[in-house]
């Protein structure tokens, strides 16, 4: 048996306390962001067809989501609003009273400072033509949207979000929008960029859930081609040096290796969003008995994690949180 090899891997995998005793990855709830979306004008919590268990949450529905949520100790809650009225400027995005920071109040209030209440800070669910940004004969203009993205986060900031987080893709929105948040004495509050998000298929249902698809064309004059990873790695760089807090990658199952890269390049606090089509297909094959609910999502998770995430924004959250307490 001289060529038997003395080292023989099984040995820690033999039982159950073996395995998690030389287990490299954990995750547990402080890991885990959970996404909930605030419709102004309805009154009923509305089931998103295509995000099987969510729904479009009421004022009042949202607090009641946030306190079950902080009873799992996840790590904290990003908002979307949708608003019953949109313009070409979007401008309830910026509304101190409206739906989004109506909801960022009455979540901090019931959130405290125990779990970190997120703002998404984009243009998309508020104009009425979907795109992310103020268009200039029919394309996103830059620096005009960076004023937008300032006003918004300091109505963010205002309302009590820990974090804003800017994803419309613009060059010089960390900058804009850190400046916007210093000038108006929010220097406290943080921000983590999407710093590479890619032009992706997989965001249909959120665009069902925040009702933010575009009436015309599409993204790619801002989000990022799905092969490119050194211009992803430019992005994340420019958003350090703006005074991003926190960078994320999104989507996080086809982009593993951007992740990876990111967080080997820059060793800066690491986000990824496990998006809505990803969590789409694997609720679908679920529900059809072809995979197992539990396995794949807890496997989903362990794999972005080990990807290099230190945070994950999923909508698995909350169920996640139950199967790991
Ligand atoms: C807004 C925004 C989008 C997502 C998060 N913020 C949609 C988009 O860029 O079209 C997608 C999230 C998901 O699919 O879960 N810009």
């Amino acid at each position: 048996m001289a060529s038997f090899p003395s080292y023989r891997p099984r040995r820690l995998r033999r039982t159950s306390g073996l395995r998690r005793a030389f287990a490299e990855t954990s995750l547990d709830p402080a890991r885990l962001v959970a996404p909930l979306f605030v419709k102004e004008g309805i009154d009923e919590p509305s089931p998103i067809t295509s995000m099987p268990g969510l729904h479009q949450h009421t004022l009042d529905s949202v607090v009641k989501e946030a306190r079950e949520l902080s009873e799992r100790a996840l790590a904290g809650v990003i908002l979307f609003g949708v608003p019953a009225h949109k313009d070409a400027a979007g401008s309830e995005a910026a509304a101190p009273d409206g739906i989004s920071q109506r909801a960022l109040r009455a979540v901090k209030d019931e959130l405290g400072d125990g779990m970190v209440v997120m703002a998404d800070l984009c243009l998309c669910e508020y104009t009425d033509h979907g795109h992310c940004g103020i268009l200039q004969d029919a394309a996103v203009d830059n620096d005009a949207t960076l004023e937008a993205y300032g006003s918004i986060a300091v109505a963010q900031a205002e309302a009590g979000a820990d974090i804003v987080a800017p994803s419309g893709m613009m060059d010089g929105q960390v900058g804009a929008i850190r400046a916007a948040l210093d000038a108006a004495g929010f220097s406290e509050a943080a921000l983590l960029s999407y710093a590479a998000k890619y032009a992706s298929s997989f965001y249909g249902p959120f665009r069902e859930a925040a009702e933010g698809a575009p009436r015309f064309g599409d993204r790619r004059s801002y989000q990022q081609d799905p092969g490119n990873v050194r211009e992803a790695l430019r992005e994340t760089a420019l958003d350090i040096a703006e005074g991003a807090d926190a960078v994320m990658v999104k989507p996080a199952l086809h982009y593993l290796d951007v992740l990876r890269a990111v967080k080997d390049q820059f060793h800066h606090p690491t986000a990824a969003y496990n998006v809505s089509g990803e969590y789409a297909m694997l609720m679908a094959a679920a529900e059809r008995g072809w995979i197992d609910e539990r396995a794949a999502t807890l496997e989903t998770l362990t794999s972005i994690r080990r990807a290099g995430a230190d945070l994950i924004i999923t909508y698995h959250a909350k169920k996640a949180a139950e199967w790991l307490a």
